[in-house]
């Protein structure tokens, strides 16, 4: 069955233009003039995806998106606003009130762009709740075609990280935690505009910004899907650093979750020997003679060390598709 995804504009020939603009797409279109009577259809529906304008007479888009918040958490919320008021949109982002904004007058394929990440968001925390394997890699492989230098990054992750979880005697059903985590570590991407995870360039200090919530939004998807809390940790502190010095929270040394710390070594390893637009992937003993200068300020020292055994030690453990592909850009 087709999802909903609502229009709010106190002007009717835009909620035309949008109508028209979504003709061919599998969702259902609705509109609404204003806010009162957004609020009406959502009490009724359940809207996948609602896109609204901000200044309409009444209530402001703003308000509307976070009372949708409260009543329907599940509809991914886009704003349309006017250039002038980028800055209160950009705030809103930061603040999770919405997913993403749409600048007036709009760019149809951008808008498009960001309402197919808008349904995809909507379609992982809907597919996450009641999850098989096959569907949660296919999720994680969905969110790194957005980004294409991840791809089969996650896997790899998994992969690695399993090596070091099994080394650690982690119990059975956290092994099975770790490696969905791992899957999952940065589907906060999609979150992210294509513009910012593409760009060649170094970012400037907003796009940096913009890119280090991923691990927020990624949590957030997480625990809307009700994952467990394992899986949460890992998305929530993979660019945590032992020194403190990561990001988001800049926990300290072991109060980073174990799992966490485990997922970012496999990170970190899999984005250095993987091939990057401005650089070749390293091989493995560079990799591992890097790793080991990072023990203590990025890694967990101790997680290195057993890491960096198990792939000289025993080469056979390693599958061999993870020693090659793409790789993520650590920004
Ligand atoms: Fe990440
Ligand atoms: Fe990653």
């Amino acid at each position: 069955m087709p999802e909903n995804i609502l229009f709010v504009d106190d002007e009717e020939n835009i909620l035309n233009a949008l109508e028209r603009l979504f003709l061919d797409y599998d969702l259902r279109t609705l509109k609404a003039q204003n806010a009162k009577e957004a609020l009406q259809l959502i009490q009724k529906e359940h809207i996948a995806v609602l896109v609204s304008d901000n200044l309409m007479p009444g209530m402001t888009g703003l308000e509307l998106l976070s009372r949708v918040k409260e009543i329907s958490p599940d509809t991914v919320r886009i704003l349309m606003t006017a250039y002038a008021n980028l800055a209160t949109a950009i705030d809103a982002i930061n603040k999770g009130e919405v997913f993403r904004f749409v600048v007036k007058p709009w760019d149809d394929n951008v808008l498009k762009d960001i309402v197919d990440d808008g349904v995809n968001r909507y379609r992982i925390v809907q597919t996450l709740r009641n999850a098989d394997e096959a569907k949660l890699l296919s999720l994680a492989q969905t969110i790194e075609l957005k980004d294409q230098y991840t791809r089969g990054h996650c896997d790899r992750v998994a992969n690695y990280a399993l090596l070091l979880a099994e080394s650690l005697s982690v119990p059975r059903q956290t092994r099975l935690e770790i490696k969905h985590g791992s899957w999952l570590h940065d589907c906060g991407k999609i979150g992210v505009p294509e513009i910012i995870l593409n760009n060649a360039e170094p970012l400037d200090e907003n796009a940096v910004a913009i890119m280090k919530k991923h691990p927020l939004w990624g949590a957030d998807v997480a625990r809307q899907a009700q994952l467990s809390q394992v899986i949460v940790n890992i998305i929530l502190y993979h660019h945590e650093r032992y020194d403190g010095r990561g990001y988001l929270a800049g926990l300290i040394g072991e109060n980073i979750p174990l799992e966490a710390r485990i997922v970012a070594v496999a990170d970190v390893y899999d984005a250095m020997t993987t091939d990057r637009p401005y650089r070749k992937g390293l091989k493995p003993e560079e990799a591992i003679s890097i790793l080991a200068s990072l023990k203590g300020n990025v890694l967990d020292p101790y997680l290195v060390e057993i890491f960096a055994g198990r792939l000289t030690d025993t080469p056979s453990a390693q599958d061999k598709s993870i020693m090659k592909g793409g790789g993520e850009g650590k920004r």
